[in-house]
């Protein structure tokens, strides 16, 4: 660790902007739902991304049998300007050491499908910390970080939004990125 505590190098860090935004109304090659096992919709972003898709995104997700915590799917992004939606299942919390390796491996599995498909920018909401009740302060270091180690490994991704729905999360992630 270097003195002044910051951990990578500013061209990797360059390659993170923090937003306060709605995701649904982002033009990126992918946004990245929170969604449930089902990948059936739901209340959220999840619902807010379905509608703003429209109903061919259920139906696509109808195909995919749902997906495991932790893990991630792709589908189109219909009537988005995103082309893609990669879906993701945060865990529930429940202030276990799991929680953690499964919220990371959110951000390890979509960022691994958005480097499959070579798409140049995605956008994350903060995973898990809506109705899964993962604290704000708890679950942004984990974002961060853990896009922070895995971006290297993908040239295609040169930005990576992390779009917050409130004022407090844009701070609550500002603080934690300058600590990066
Ligand atoms: N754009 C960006 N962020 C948003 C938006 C939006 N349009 N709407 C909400 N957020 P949540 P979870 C923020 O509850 O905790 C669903 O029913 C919100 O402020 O959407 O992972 C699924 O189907 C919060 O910070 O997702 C699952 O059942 C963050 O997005 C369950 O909720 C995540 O909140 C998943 O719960």
């Amino acid at each position: 660790m270097v003195s002044d505590g910051k951990r990578y190098p500013a061209e990797l860090i360059a390659r993170i902007e923090l937003l306060q935004t709605d995701i649904t109304t982002l033009d990126v090659d992918g946004i990245v739902n929170a969604a449930n096992t089902s990948l059936l919709g739901g209340g959220g972003v999840d619902g807010a991304i379905h509608r703003a898709a429209g109903p061919e995104l259920l139906a696509e997700c109808r195909t995919l049998g749902g997906c495991p915590t932790g893990q991630a799917k792709i589908t189109k992004g219909y009537k988005l300007a995103a082309t893609y939606v990669i879906h993701t299942v945060g865990p529930i919390y429940h202030g276990k050491a799991q929680d953690a390796e499964l919220l990371a491996s959110c951000y390890v599995n979509s960022l691994a499908l958005a480097g499959e498909y070579e798409l140049e920018s995605i956008a994350f909401p903060a995973i898990s910390t809506g109705v899964y009740g993962y604290p704000l302060e708890e679950a942004t270091p984990i974002a961060l970080g853990t896009t922070l180690e895995e971006l290297p490994k993908y040239e295609s991704i040169r930005r990576v939004v992390f779009a917050l729905f409130s004022e407090k999360a844009l701070k609550v992630y500002t603080d934690s990125l300058l600590l990066c």
